[in-house]
């Protein structure tokens, strides 16, 4: 993404906040165990204003009457931790690649943050966060307050992940790209685990399939650990084994998907083994897709989120009578919400720079927020009974499916970003019969 982006980001946020001063830190490296780590995933936030992927920085918004700077505190070159980790941006590299008004040695961050805080009465702040870096401000304040004849002193320390998100909800078409990008890719992923799927195969032999995929074509990591269920093990809604065989006769819910430069992606897709569906799993199965078309055609700008989950719900009530499954009228099976045994999380999320994009879903005064052109929502119904629950007709047990797509909301309604993917029992059955 270019550098205006993220300049542009940051007058935004500039705009919202009052008077004061912001700090914002890296994501700190991860241990997996003894010695290792995981691979490095910068704090979307972070990133979101500054694109600078490196771990150990601090970035300071600062915002007076008259003027406002930014200043990035990143690591220096390091001939130690180049010959080991490989070498960073540095300052120098890092003043020419940014356009920040100032970088600064994060080596100097501890000294000079007490100095920036001078003069200012608001802290915006991760609240949640216990950075070490953020800790540092925090103490750097404190003595600040305890100083006589200070002239002003940090009071109110403020939520800035909030300012960020609302601004990450509204997506640009620079970031709607870097979507299409990871959903392209992950579209051939689920197409290839269609492909190679074989009875007596097991989970991971899929997940594999896929990985090499996203590999293979430069993706910046898996968006979530991805979810291979064979069979009954659909039922367990956030599977992450993927050891089991896949059996014939079987369906496989596949809910994985690819992050491109830090933007994700997030699909499912469920399908038969063997390559066709049993008549009990296509009659789950299009009562599944019938409400996920249904609930992405109602999509569009003004629609309320929780009109949309109450619409699905609704949606999936009339499909569960349908199916046999509940008994009765949809008012009172919801009222004693019955449904939520068989379809028992959402129809969806925000999505952008993290799977589950942690924006409001509601407004200042607590009520839903109303769809906007640019912002991305994933759809995803899901059907979902137990092999040992003898409350559904036995033809449907162990059968799991969830379908999923990525939606953005446009001025006309919505466009389907993973649209190219097969969804209907036809274009599986053909892909999943391709050679
Ligand atoms: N893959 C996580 C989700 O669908 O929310
Ligand atoms: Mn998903
Ligand atoms: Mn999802």
């Amino acid at each position: 993404m270019n550098e205006i982006h993220f300049y542009n980001r940051r007058a935004k946020l500039l705009d919202l906040m009052e008077e004061g001063i912001a700090i914002l830190t890296s994501a700190p490296i991860q241990t997996r165990s003894n010695d290792t780590e995981f691979p490095y995933r910068q704090n979307s936030d972070f990133y979101y204003l500054c694109g600078f992927n490196e771990d150990n920085a601090v970035l300071v918004l600062i915002k007076t009457p008259n003027a406002s700077k930014t200043i990035l505190f990143v690591e220096a070159h390091n001939a130690e931790h180049a010959l080991w980790n490989g070498a960073r941006l540095g300052i120098d590299g890092a003043r020419e690649r940014f356009s920040v008004d100032e970088i600064r040695d994060v080596a100097e961050y501890a000294k000079d943050v007490k100095e920036l805080l001078r003069e200012h009465i608001n802290l915006y702040i991760d609240l949640y966060s216990d950075s070490a870096r953020l800790n540092e401000a925090k103490s750097a304040a404190q003595s600040l307050h305890s100083t006589r004849g200070a002239k002003r002193h940090i009071r109110s320390i403020l939520d800035v992940t909030y300012l960020i998100r609302s601004l990450r909800l509204i997506k640009t078409s620079e970031e709607i790209d870097a979507i299409r990008r990871a959903v392209t890719i992950t579209a051939e992923a689920h197409h290839e685990a269609m492909r190679v799927c074989k009875s007596g195969m097991r989970e991971y032999q899929l997940q594999a399939a896929m990985s090499y995929v996203f590999l293979n074509n430069g993706a910046s990591a898996e968006a979530y650990g991805a979810i291979v269920a064979g069979g009954n093990n659909a039922n367990t809604l956030h599977y992450i084994d993927n050891r089991d065989e896949l059996r014939d006769g079987n369906l496989v819910l596949i809910d994985a998907a690819c992050e491109w430069e830090l933007y994700a992606s997030d699909i499912t897709r469920t399908f038969p083994i063997n390559g066709k569906f049993s008549e009990g799993q296509r009659e789950v199965y299009n009562a599944v897709l019938d409400v996920q078309l249904k609930v992405i055609d109602a999509i569009k700008p003004g629609v309320k989120r929780d009109w949309l989950q109450t619409y699905s719900e609704e949606l999936l009530s009339d499909a569960l009578i349908a199916l046999g499954v509940l008994n009765g009228e949809r008012e009172a099976l919801m009222e004693a919400k019955e449904h939520k045994k068989y379809a028992p999380h959402g129809i969806g999320h925000w999505m952008g720079l993290d799977v589950h994009d942690p924006c409001p879903y509601v407004d200042e005064t607590g009520e839903s927020l109303a769809f906007e052109v640019g912002m991305v929502m994933t759809i995803e119904p899901g059907l979902y009974f137990r092999a040992d629950d003898e409350s559904v007709p036995k033809r449907y047990r162990g059968i799991g499916i969830r379908i999923e797509d990525n939606i953005l909301v446009t001025e006309n309604g919505y466009e389907n970003l993973s649209s190219m993917i097969a969804k209907s029992v036809e274009e599986i059955e053909a892909v999943c019969n391709q050679l």
